[in-house]
């Protein structure tokens, strides 16, 4: 029969507190200081033996509050350790239930009088039976999800001792104070054994009540709060794995752009309020998507982003003339604009607009601007454009509605000054979705566009940082209103001689470089270049010029790759092996002198051309018959050379009957080609005066003026144009009117000097030089 015996010392050193009920097999701490620690240094001279006891709390209800309890536990003081508060952790190991008999203070610890309380259990069916069902019982509870320490758990299929068992148990259940020194004071095994049963019966039968619950909880917790409790559950995962909710993370990503991209506070409340109707609507809603781009657009705009200016005039001249050759005096104007503007401090003021033939450099003009000034360069092509919206958006409630072009360029390039150019501003459209033009109005009146307002982002945006640059071909059809408000600089086009010095400082370069022969040293002859200029090339600017540079160096590439010989110099021979025939002939040269037909100039869109004024005449009525889809100012303007040439027939030697029963026609061959303006009448003058008086007109002479009733030769525009097209066309001699004088300084220096110059007053004049 299992049977405690323990020898202890008739006195011991013992321990009186408030906090724990040792039982014996148990092996705790108590936590001392020092004069409590004497205690356990006492227990030395005791075979390090002690008496634990409890001194039953003052306030407590059970019997004898206040009172130390008769029965203790008899413990060995296994370790004292001083730890790091100072104190000391003392491990004690239970060992058997001890009876107090009597207490002696003694100095500074309290000594008593004990005896040991065996314990003995005769086995009986009784006790088998309750140590059976206790085991059974301790399994429930586990299966309830009150785990027993390992150890414990393995001994308990082992134990026969009902004593010992019953003390484990007691442990293992959680009891206040009160009942656990009941149980230690319950001497007799059996009966504990009952007790324990009873409190454990208990601990169970709570759990039961508990998990029931639990399961009825979770039946009613319906699918969506299930959802939401496991989306809680994932966003703590996530938060430990150190990730973000997606959803949540984009929110706060945008809420932070919103922040931080410096709002006018009324649009800041507008952003805060889209901002909470997003977080409701569904994600997989398409109007969350509509609301999801309209707040990027807002939290994107450059509210308060904007480049630092540079205002060094002489860099800025210098970057104008890195990039382009000439223009001496385009140059100047533009860094007079931009003198007066860095020294104003802002932008009022008209807007500049760069107007000249294709190819002249307008565009790349801006550029270099943008550049000169350290700004971006933004571009929007007003050609063709037709509908309001494009300029300032459609409002949100359309599906699929975007801002404008001057919104979603100011957005894209993020800055809220750049240089924009608003190209090709006399390409603009107008119909029945709207005028563009008055929309472009608010955009470039200083007065309006610090709050310029696009239907889609529905707030004003500041438009009084941008530098507007305006592009055009031809000034007359721009809106007046639009006009107004521009500076004007005019570029005239490029003679043959700035072409070869343009292509051979920039554009030979470039393309060579585009079309992937930077490794190849290939070089194009002057003789090669200005064979491009006049045989392959007619035009105002360079565009065709670099378009066909570009063309030949695309072909000289292609026959790399054909692991052909690589060429290294373009000669002329080569431009036509690569080319094919001249496109474009001498007209002037090659044509022999004739009656009735003399050489004009006019001014077109593309710069300047020459045309032909071809006068004959038939028997019949007497009337003029006009051809070559002329203007009106153009008819006009031939009746006036008839008017003139018959009240002053006799000066000319013409006889009078020359106009009788007879037809005159004149026509402008190129008959296609719209003309008007009235700058070829002292042209027709010369070719009705070579018709009737039979002598034939100067080929290489090419004229230019328009004539009054009287004869006189008024001023006419764009000479610079039209000499350098006719220079270009073979003209060896210009006829101009002498108010024009002035203008021939504009005309190059080397143009100039193959070209002879005469400048009349009187249609006489021009008749004299061209018969
Ligand atoms: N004076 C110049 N110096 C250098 N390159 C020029 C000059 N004028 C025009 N170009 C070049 O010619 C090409 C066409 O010019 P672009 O600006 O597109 O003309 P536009 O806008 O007037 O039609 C560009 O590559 C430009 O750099
Ligand atoms: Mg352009």
């Amino acid at each position: 029969m299992p049977h405690v015996t323990i020898e202890a010392p008739e006195k011991l050193p013992l321990y009186i507190q408030q906090e724990m009920v040792p039982f014996p097999y148990m092996v705790f701490p108590v936590y001392v200081n020092d004069r409590d620690l004497q205690t356990f240094t006492e227990a030395d001279h005791y075979d390090k033996l002690v008496g634990v006891v409890l001194r039953r709390p003052a306030d407590s209800t059970g019997d004898r509050p206040g009172e130390v309890s008769e029965i203790g536990t008899l413990c060995r003081v296994n370790q004292i350790k001083k730890i790091s508060d100072g104190r000391f952790k003392v491990t004690l190991e239970g060992l058997t239930r001890l009876r107090i008999l009597e207490t002696e203070p003694a100095a500074a610890i309290t000594l008593a009088r004990c005896e040991v309380l065996s314990e003995f259990v005769e086995k009986s069916m009784v006790s088998e039976a309750l140590v059976q069902s206790l085991n059974a019982l301790l399994k429930i509870s586990l299966s309830h999800g009150k785990p027993l320490p390992d150890d414990v758990m393995k001994m308990i299929d082992y134990i026969d001792n009902p004593a010992r068992l019953s003390d484990l148990v007691a442990l293992y259940v959680n009891l206040p104070l009160s009942d656990l020194q009941d149980l230690l004071e319950t001497v007799d095994p059996l009966e504990r054994l009952k007790k324990v049963y009873v409190h454990l019966t208990n601990e169970v039968q709570r759990m039961q009540v508990k998990n029931e619950v639990n399961t009825e909880v979770n039946r009613k917790v319906g699918k969506n709060q299930k959802e939401y409790i496991l989306r809680e559950q994932m966003k703590h995962i996530q938060e430990e794995l150190g990730e973000d909710d997606p959803k949540a993370s984009d929110m706060n990503e945008l809420r932070r752009l919103i922040d931080e991209a410096g709002l006018p506070e009324e649009v800041k409340k507008i952003a805060d309020k889209e901002l909470k109707r997003l977080e409701r609507i569904n994600p997989a809603s398409p109007e969350h998507n509509v609301s999801r781009t309209y707040l990027d657009y807002l939290a994107g705009m450059p509210w308060n982003k904007s480049t630092q200016d540079s205002l060094d005039m002489i860099r800025a001249e210098e970057i104008l003339n890195e990039d382009h050759y000439n223009l001496k005096k385009v140059k100047e104007r533009i860094l007079e604009f931009l003198a007066v503007r860095s020294l104003k401090g802002n932008m009022k003021g008209p807007v500049l607009c760069l107007v000249g033939p294709p190819g002249v450099g307008k565009t790349s003009l801006g550029r270099s601007i943008a550049r000169s000034m350290g700004r971006t360069f933004v571009r929007i092509s007003l050609g063709g454009m037709r509908d309001e919206a494009e300029i300032r958006g459609h409002r949100r409630t359309y599906i699929g509605a975007l801002p404008g072009r001057i919104i979603k360029e100011l957005f894209r390039c993020g800055s809220n000054n750049p240089v924009f150019m608003l190209d090709e501003i006399d390409k603009l459209g107008q119909d029945f979705r709207g005028d563009p033009s008055s929309a472009l109005l608010e955009v470039l009146d200083p007065e309006q566009n610090f709050s310029f307002q696009d239907h889609y982002l529905d707030v004003p945006f500041d438009l009084s940082k941008v530098m507007f640059i305006t592009t055009a071909n031809q000034l007359d059809p721009i809106p007046g209103p639009l006009k107004d408000r521009m500076e004007v600089i005019r570029l005239a086009g490029y003679s043959t001689e700035e072409k070869l010095h343009i292509a051979r400082n920039f554009i030979i370069k470039r393309e060579i470089e585009e079309n992937g022969l930077a490794d190849y040293p290939l070089e194009f002859s002057d003789e090669a270049v200005t064979r491009i200029i006049c045989e392959y090339t007619r035009e105002a600017g360079v565009r065709n010029l670099q378009r066909t540079v570009g063309s030949i160096c695309r072909k000289v590439a292609k026959e790399i790759t054909q692991k052909k010989e690589p060429r290294t110099m373009i000669t002329p021979e080569v431009v036509a092996e690569l080319l094919g025939p001249k496109k474009f002939h001498n007209e002037v040269a090659a044509e022999q002198d004739r009656v009735g037909v003399v050489t004009g100039m006019a001014w077109t869109e593309t710069g300047g051309d020459i045309l032909f004024v071809e006068a004959t005449s038939m028997p019949g009525k007497a009337e003029l018959i006009l051809t070559g889809s002329l203007g009106d100012v153009m008819k006009e303007s031939a009746r006036a050379a008839l008017s003139y040439i018959e009240a002053h027939a006799a000066d000319f030697g013409i006889s009078a009957d020359a106009f009788e029963n007879r037809t005159i026609h004149i026509h402008v061959p190129s008959g296609a080609i719209p003309k008007d303006g009235p700058s070829a009448g002292v042209t027709m003058v010369t070719a009705l005066v070579s018709l009737l008086t039979d002598r034939p007109a100067k080929r290489g002479v090419a004229m230019t003026g328009e004539i009054t009733l009287t004869g006189r030769v008024l001023a006419i525009g764009g000479l610079k144009e039209k000499v350098l097209a006719a220079h270009r066309a073979g003209v060896r001699r210009i006829v101009a009117p002498e108010r024009n004088r002035d203008d021939l300084e504009d005309i190059p220096e080397n143009v100039r000097a193959e070209l002879e110059f005469t400048f009349v007053n009187e249609a006489a004049e021009a008749l004299a030089v061209a018969l």
